[in-house]
């Protein structure tokens, strides 16, 4: 049997992807490796949302350059949002690649598999997206972006939104299911905008309760919520489907409102707050985790001030930080001049992970002694770890093997990264 591998970075979406393109390819009779040098074929799945990312994809594919002139019958083929309208040109530039394939564009690198695999395969109509055996995944509901907010370069690598429908959705679901996942992650670019693109009436709110009748099931998140277009049945409906998880991502990106103009952001800090403030009134204790970005082109202290203060004023429970990275073909990137100096934004980043250690702390001190429900999701240096509903990492010991089931954990100690327990007779 030809073998693969699957090399990927970037957000979930591509974590998302990467499975359903390994089953794709074991559908067509490859064999997974983890060695690199094993493999027939080796699947590059890149991100180039910061050019931090993009160095580890072109590191990456300069690393490939090598193996491929050692071993010219390895293939390599290149997903991911490095991958642009121009593969024409992409081919030019990294000879090394055999094939390019847009992020979702699975059907094309099966018509690729079958014309160049060794042996031929026969490609089967449905492919059942599966999970190997973890009891959480990600799942893909829409594809794509329309909001081209001015920093941002996936709208222009990932298209426009388009959204799988509710029945396509469930498939996949109810066979991850059948695999042993017992928590779903649903994920878009935006999912608040999920089904305006499908029959009337279509939303997420439509799609959360196909989903939660599914035997088996025992957790449902999803990500990301635009802040701009977060509507109130949505707030209704997590409230009130109890596998549901009281958790949610609402990027804020800055606290200023000037720069979130020049952002293309669409809401005030004001809008933020009271969108918060509604999610908290209908879900008490709700989880909000949240990305910044720092730096953004004129941003003056007084500006990133205002979003220190927002942080301090929400307390969020997680803050994803990233330091502006002009990214070509963006608005921003044409329009402003990237001239926030490397070491000012390094000490933004470092005033708000300081900031934020410091309330993660203080939001997870109080659950010592408390008894959390988490779903096992593996183990690391002889513990169990897992997660809780509102997304807290727990560590505890255990004999018993208790993979992928929930497990009720008195919290003995904690941390502003993690919960350390045991488990409750
Ligand atoms: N659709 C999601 C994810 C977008 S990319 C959303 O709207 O949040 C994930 C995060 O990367 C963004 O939230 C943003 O904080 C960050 N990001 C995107 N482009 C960036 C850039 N040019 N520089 C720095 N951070 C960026
Ligand atoms: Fe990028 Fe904005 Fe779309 Fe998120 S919503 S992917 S930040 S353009
Ligand atoms: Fe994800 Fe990176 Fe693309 S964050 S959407 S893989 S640019």
């Amino acid at each position: 049997m030809p073998k693969y591998t699957i090399w990927t970075i970037g957000c979930q979406m591509n974590k998302a992807e990467s499975r359903q393109i390994a089953d794709c390819l074991e559908a067509v009779g490859y064999e997974y490796t983890s060695i690199l040098q094993k493999a027939d074929l080796v699947v590059l799945n890149t991100c180039v949302v910061r050019q931090s990312a993009e160095n580890k994809a072109l590191g990456m594919l300069g690393y490939m350059r090598g193996t491929k002139r050692d071993n010219p019958d390895k293939c390599v083929v290149v997903t991911g949002c490095l991958v642009d309208s121009q593969t024409q040109e992409l081919k030019k530039r990294f000879p090394q690649v055999s094939f390019f394939f847009k992020p979702g564009a699975h059907q094309e690198l099966l018509e690729w598999a079958r014309q160049n695999s060794i042996p031929e395969h026969s490609i089967p109509e449905n492919i059942h997206y599966s999970n190997g055996i973890k009891p959480t995944a990600f799942v893909p509901i829409i594809q794509g972006c329309n909001n081209f907010c001015s920093y941002c370069i996936v709208p222009y690598r990932r298209g426009r939104e388009q959204s799988r429908s509710i029945e396509e959705i469930v498939i996949e679901v109810a066979n991850l299911i059948s695999k042993g996942v017992k928590e779903v992650t649903l994920l878009g670019q935006n999912v608040n905008s999920y089904g305006h693109d499908l029959l009337k009436n279509t939303d997420l709110s439509v799609l959360l309760q196909s989903i939660h009748t599914i035997d088996g099931l025992e957790r449902i998140r999803f990500l990301t919520n635009h802040p701009k277009n977060m509507s109130l049945k949505l707030i209704e409906t997590m409230a009130h489907l109890d596998r549901v998880c009281e958790h949610i991502t609402i990027p804020l990106q800055s606290g200023d409102d000037a720069i979130l103009k020049a952002m293309r952001r669409d809401y005030t800090a004001k809008q933020y707050c009271n969108l918060v403030d509604t999610i908290r009134s209908y879900i008490p204790g709700v989880a909000i985790s949240t990305d910044i970005i720092v730096g953004f082109p004129s941003e003056t202290d007084g500006q990133f001030d205002q979003t220190m203060s927002l942080i301090k004023q929400i307390r969020f429970d997680t803050v994803h930080i990233a330091a502006y990275s002009p990214r070509q073909g963006t608005v921003a990137c044409r329009e402003f001049e990237d001239n926030v100096p490397a070491e000012v934004k390094r000490a933004r980043v470092q005033e708000i992970e300081a900031t934020q250690t410091q309330i993660a702390n203080e939001i997870n001190a109080p659950l010592k002694g408390t008894v959390v429900e988490v779903l096992v999701e593996g183990k690391k240096q002889s513990k169990w770890y897992g997660r809780t509903r509102k997304d807290k990492l727990v560590f505890f010991e255990g004999r018993e093997n208790c993979l992928g089931k929930l497990v009720n954990i008195s919290v003995t100690k904690t941390s502003p990264w993690a919960l350390q327990g045991e488990v409750k007779n």
